[in-house]
């Protein structure tokens, strides 16, 4: 019979890879706590509806990437293949504007694109993000990109650069539009189908074509929309890039960055890592002040970004095997009485101290359990044979100084002080 293995596009995370992505987890509470962001966690799966309002249907997520099913009751439902449009509904839907006037929210959370697969781009993906619900003003801007900015600094990753623009207000989107149609009709012919399709539904996602021969077409025709933002988008996002640059936070104004979702207005950004290779967006995102109201909300401005966990991984140039200790003592036992006692004094231990202690259970030689200790890469192995026992004492190796002492069994659980450890 043939194995199953996991679907294509998606990773198991083992023992060794979830202490890393653990570590990286508290930190990343850490970090948001500090700025004054509260978790969010929305369902895995919702209505298909909200993706294709809030992120448009002529994405590339929308139309190609989204695993969507009818279930039994004959309910459209759509694993979510971002997390903006899912906060946003639960924002109005626990109607949280009337709570407070600004809403501070980030996750760190699973998501879903039927993409190729490659190195940093998966079909099951992580992402860390915030959004901030409820402030028209650049300073909201700049808090978002600071923080995007700041993590990675914190992580310590290198060859950071920011990408930032403004598409402006929502109300020039149309106009802009009728210009970009202009400039490409006489070259029309040249760009591919679906650019060509692309042109009347929703010219601006021709910007995400793939294709280098319309990148080329469109990089000598299209107007690029910056220059059509009206005066006030002009100094919202002169603000955003002052109090940019009086953090110190080094950006690019790209006039080409339009970002591959419907729902963005005024500011978007992306940062990318040189570390990266061919994927190498770490985050994107931006401000969406009409989301709230397309999704059935009071219309209320709201800005935030998403970042790839498995590209942050990879940044850190240790996407492969982690060296983690997994346990701090190993309680190798020998012969049945001694295994029994061994487990009433890993116990002890255990809730005297709050280290982890592992027992053994597989009746293996000395040797063999000294193997296993290595690789669990423990501080400390206990070993309580049958001798030991009637001796009323237990052998303590310390694993770095190789030093082996030899202790009474009721003094044992008072022993250890082990790193960081009472
Ligand atoms: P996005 O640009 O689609 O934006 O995704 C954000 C980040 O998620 C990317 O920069 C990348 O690091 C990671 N990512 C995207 N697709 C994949 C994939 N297939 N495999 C691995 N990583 C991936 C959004 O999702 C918006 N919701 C961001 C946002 C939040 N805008 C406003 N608020």
């Amino acid at each position: 019979m043939d194995n199953i293995r996991s679907v294509k596009g998606t990773k198991d995370l083992l023992p060794h890879d979830t202490i890393h992505w653990r570590e990286v987890e508290n930190i990343i509470h850490q970090f948001m706590a500090v700025h004054g962001y509260g978790e969010i966690r929305t369902p895995v799966f919702e209505d298909t509806k909200l993706f294709h309002r809030g992120i448009g249907k002529d994405t590339d997520i929308v139309s190609k990437e989204m695993y969507s099913w009818t279930d039994q009751g004959g309910d459209n439902l759509t694993l979510r293949p971002e997390l903006t449009a899912p906060v946003v509904r639960a924002y109005i839907q626990h109607q949280m504007g009337t709570l407070r006037p600004l809403n501070r929210l980030y996750y760190i959370d699973s998501l879903f694109r039927r993409e190729r697969p490659q190195k940093g781009r998966q079909r099951e993906f992580h992402q860390f993000g915030i959004e901030a619900i409820g402030s028209p003003h650049p300073e909201q801007d700049a808090e978002v990109i600071t923080m995007a900015y700041k993590i990675y600094e914190t992580f310590g990753i290198k060859g950071l650069s920011v990408k930032i623009n403004s598409i402006g207000s929502a109300e020039i989107r149309e106009p802009y539009l009728a210009t970009l149609r202009d400039a490409l009709n006489s070259v029309k012919s040249a760009l591919c189908n679906t650019c060509q399709n692309r042109i009347d539904k929703n010219a601006l996602r021709l910007f995400d074509c793939k294709n280098p021969a319309c990148q080329e077409i469109l990089d000598k025709n299209a107007p690029f929309i910056f220059d059509h933002i009206t005066d006030n988008d002009r100094s919202h996002f002169g603000r955003v890039t002052a109090i940019l640059d009086e953090m110190g936070i080094p950006y690019d104004h790209d006039r080409k960055l339009v970002r591959g979702l419907d729902y963005y207005t005024h500011t978007t950004f992306e940062i990318t890592s040189s570390t990266l290779g061919a994927q190498d967006a770490l985050c994107g995102g931006g401000r969406y002040d009409k989301l709230v109201e397309e999704l059935g909300g009071k219309s209320t401005p709201a800005v935030g970004f998403a970042a790839g966990m498995e590209r942050l991984f990879i940044a850190f140039g240790d996407d492969g095997e982690h060296e983690h200790s997994l346990a701090d003592i190993y309680f190798l036992t020998l012969g049945e009485k001694a295994t029994q006692k061994g487990f009433v004094l890993a116990e002890e231990i255990r809730e005297k101290h709050g280290v982890s202690v592992v027992s053994e259970t597989l009746q293996r030689s000395m040797k063999a359990q000294m193997r296993e200790a290595n690789r669990l890469g423990v501080q400390f192995v206990v070993i309580l044979g049958d001798n030991e026992l009637e001796k009323g004492i237990a052998v303590v190796k310390n694993m770095d100084s190789s030093e082996q002492e030899e202790i009474p069994l009721d003094k044992l659980s008072d022993h250890f002080m082990v790193d960081g450890q009472e």
